[in-house]
């Protein structure tokens, strides 16, 4: 990035390029991410070292100048997650006190937001945690994308900015031209999301009864809905351990169900993820980039990538422009 001169001074550049005053800031959770969103945007990555030190402490230091800059972090808060999540707060506190304009943490994945509310005693409340330092370390807004509980918003009390990936998805769906599909939730959580792509799709729903048991095992109770002899299409917010996918799948075979095409926003692939994912019965399993590539991922794996849509959305925000043609929101 260059900077820009002074008017009046000598050798100084004339006209300063639009997105001077703009800062890409790349954690270590997913630099080819946003390397992609700066290059979608026409820019490159502001220099930073980001190393550890012999203890396994984190050490950085930002070598491009910010004072006045408009700052976006990218990092997204997914495994080791809390690595990634102190290596964020560390990064918005040296962007605050290098005097940055404003600092926006760009998280296209949110970590722990599985973990929004006491559901028992003597549990935290860890999406809240989670606002409460990101706010406390020196961040201005946030940018997001599907987080799993769209009411953390409400946790935090400065601008949150939340995406959604279905129109990215869906362009990968209707590309595929699925006949006469029917669009299947894998909990009843996940109707809301379900209902908006059978809408968008002119498709018919159904609803996978799951129960969990644990963290990493779930239990079908029923299908509420018809699929025999119909093309499938489960969509999800996230893939963790592959459990509720693999077994919606499943399920949907048992009944008579023809092709079964996956969309998932965020690949977490965590545990036995690969092994219940590669064995399960869906053809393709589409997934965004919101999360890095595992080395070792299922054979129907695709990926569509969010950089376009998080380029435009910190170019929107940095123009002080509406982000409302990018909230399709799960109600369009
Ligand atoms: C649940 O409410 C979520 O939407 C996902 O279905 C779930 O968290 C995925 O976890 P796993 O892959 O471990 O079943």
């Amino acid at each position: 990035m260059s900077p820009a001169g002074y008017p009046g001074e000598e050798g100084a550049a004339s006209v300063p390029s639009y997105n001077d005053n703009i800062r890409v800031i790349s954690g270590t959770a997913h630099p080819v991410l946003a390397e992609a969103v700066a290059k979608e945007m026409g820019t490159g990555l502001c220099a930073a070292h980001i190393g550890r030190f012999p203890d396994g402490e984190i050490d950085i230091k930002i070598n491009d100048d910010v004072r006045g800059t408009d700052c976006f972090v990218i990092q997204p808060l997914s495994p080791p997650v809390n690595e990634n999540w102190v290596e964020l707060l560390l990064l918005l506190d040296c962007l605050r006190r290098a005097s940055a304009g404003r600092v926006t943490a760009v998280m296209p994945y949110y970590g722990y937001a599985r973990k929004d509310r006491k559901d028992e005693g003597r549990v935290p409340i860890s999406a809240k945690v989670v606002a409460n330092t990101i706010t406390r370390c020196g961040a201005d807004r946030v940018l997001t994308i599907d987080m799993h509980a769209a009411q953390i918003q409400g946790f935090y009390d400065i601008p949150v900015d939340h995406l959604y990936a279905k129109p990215v998805l869906l362009k990968a769906v209707q590309a595929m031209a699925i006949a006469n599909p029917v669009v299947v939730t894998p909990d009843v959580g996940g109707i809301k999301m379900a209902r908006a792509y059978a809408k968008a799709l002119g498709a018919d729903l159904a609803i996978v009864d799951k129960r969990r048991v644990s963290g990493s095992e779930i239990a079908v109770e029923h299908l509420i809905g018809e699929v025999e002899g119909r093309n499938v299409l489960i969509v999800d917010d996230m893939i963790s351990t592959g459990g509720s996918i693999s077994e919606a799948a499943k399920v949907v075979r048992a009944h008579g169900a023809k092709t079964i095409v996956i969309a998932v926003t965020h690949a977490v692939l965590c545990g036995p993820a690969f092994e219940r994912l590669d064995g399960c019965p869906a053809d393709t399993i589409l997934v965004t980039d919101t999360i890095p590539r595992r080395t070792k991922v299922p054979h129907q794996l695709q990926v569509v990538s969010v950089a376009p849509l998080l380029a435009r959305a910190i170019q929107n925000l940095h123009d002080s422009k509406s982000l409302s043609i990018l909230f399709e929101t799960l109600d369009a």
